[in-house]
């Protein structure tokens, strides 16, 4: 579960302005969209969310906590990137399984090819698991990239345009996904708590804002 806000947050990079006072609420397991322009800072505020950035103003809640101080895995926030981060020289088994195997975590072997399967099953990659990443197309990729973000079942998921290389039947039934109680899979949504799924309508965001 988390509530996420974001109150008068400004970041500039030298004196470009990319966010000025931006406010944002976003309810637990909401399903949100963030539309806008190219260079209207969409990948920044998703950025500053997953603590990968610091606000040059403002203050950002998680679950009603101020979380300035808070370093990227303190947020447990997964963020899919535009560009993949996959390690191309290895299996998708691995790296599915790689955020799993974080010494903190203590997954079994058992539970990690657990969810390892569950998660390729969502996003029909089974048949791939054993090739390397980079004997993938595009779109295999990027669902692997998505794979890699929810299977370890973040507080708070963060998507940034990550289905637009999918195909259009795929895309659906991600989103179809979001709406089980237990669905850990993406939809086209920036915010969103995958670990409630009550209340969505079928395949669309809650909200969006632009
Ligand atoms: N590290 C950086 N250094 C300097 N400028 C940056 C940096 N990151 C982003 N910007 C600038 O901030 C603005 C917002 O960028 P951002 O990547 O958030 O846009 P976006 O809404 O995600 O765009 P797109 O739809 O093209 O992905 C842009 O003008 C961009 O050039
Ligand atoms: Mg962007």
């Amino acid at each position: 579960m988390a509530h996420i806000q974001l109150k008068g947050i400004s970041k500039t990079f030298g004196n470009h302005a990319a966010l000025k006072d931006l406010d944002l609420e976003i309810a637990d397991g909401e399903f949100f969209v963030l539309l806008g322009q190219t260079g209207a800072g969409k990948t920044t505020t998703l950025r500053l969310v997953a603590g990968l950035e610091k606000p040059t103003a403002g203050q950002i809640f998680i679950d009603g906590q101020d979380v300035g101080d808070w370093g990227a895995a303190e947020r447990d926030v997964a963020l899919v990137l535009q560009q993949y981060s996959l390690y191309l020289r290895y299996t998708v088994r691995e790296n599915l399984e790689f955020p799993l195997k974080a010494p903190i975590r203590k997954t079994s072997p058992d539970e990690i090819k657990a969810q390892v399967d569950r998660v390729a099953k969502t996003l029909r990659i089974e048949h791939l698991l054993d090739r390397k990443v980079d004997r993938l197309s595009g779109g295999e990729m990027q669902r692997v990239s998505i794979g890699r973000a929810i299977v370890r079942r973040p507080r708070v998921f963060l998507m940034d345009e990550p289905l637009s290389a999918l195909d259009a039947k795929l895309r659906e039934a991600l989103r179809t996904r979001t709406e089980e109680p237990a669905g850990q899979s993406g939809g086209n949504l920036p915010v969103r708590d995958p670990r409630s799924g009550r209340g969505h309508g079928n395949g669309r965001q809650d909200r969006r804002a632009q």
